[in-house]
């Protein structure tokens, strides 16, 4: 992710190579029903899996402006936090491209960007909850693709999708001189 280019110029975050590795790796799996892309920023990747599949795609994110800027682009968005908005069972297909960046507090900027960026201490302040939740809305074949750096530790992200009674398994990845990127298929336990 571009950090410093990022701070002070927008309040959306620009798609980037993590938006992109999620998208393919989304669009090569989802053969079309309900999909929801969680943290839906400007659009990019809801509207990728929308052109390329027979989806119907849904977008939220806890940014207002991410919202205004996806439904300019012709998908529906929603205000929320997370997936606490979405009736259970609702999806068959979620992605989420998560804020990771372990950041100390001191760091923190609490600004639109801070949303888009952040994981905190451990980077996986906001991939938590996302995963206590995630088995909810999920219908019981559904599957979820998370985007994970090993910035965040991707064998404690799978640990914790365990202790969420879900299963995950890398299916795609891409190395960066900082990091490596991999997208996690996430289902039910029991399937
Ligand atoms: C790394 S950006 C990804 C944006 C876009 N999906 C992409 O791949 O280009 C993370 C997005 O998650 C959103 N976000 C952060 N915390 C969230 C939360 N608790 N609920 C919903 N969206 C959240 C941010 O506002 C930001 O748009």
């Amino acid at each position: 992710m571009k950090l410093a280019e990022q701070r002070g110029m927008a309040t959306v975050y620009e798609p980037a190579e993590d938006s992109r590795l999620l998208a393919t790796a989304a669009i090569d799996r989802i053969d079309g029903g309900r999909v929801l892309e969680v943290g839906v920023g400007s659009g990019y990747v809801a509207d990728r899996i929308a052109a390329e599949t027979p989806a119907d795609v849904v977008g939220c994110d806890i940014n207002p402006e991410a919202c205004r800027r996806t439904r300019s682009a012709g998908i529906e968005a929603v205000r929320s936090d997370l997936t606490h908005a979405f009736l259970a069972d609702s999806f068959d297909a979620v992605v989420f491209n998560p804020p990771y960046l372990p950041t100390p507090p001191e760091e923190e900027w609490d600004d639109p960007l801070e949303y888009a960026l952040s994981g905190g201490e451990d980077g996986r302040r906001v991939i938590r909850p996302f995963l206590s939740d995630l088995g909810r809305v999920l219908r019981p074949s559904g599957r979820a693709y998370l985007l994970v750096s090993t910035l965040t530790d991707v064998d404690a992200v799978v640990e914790l999708a365990d202790e969420a009674g879900l299963g995950a398994e890398a299916v795609d990845e891409a190395s960066f001189p900082f990091e490596r990127l991999v997208v996690l298929e996430i289902t039910h336990a029991n399937r």
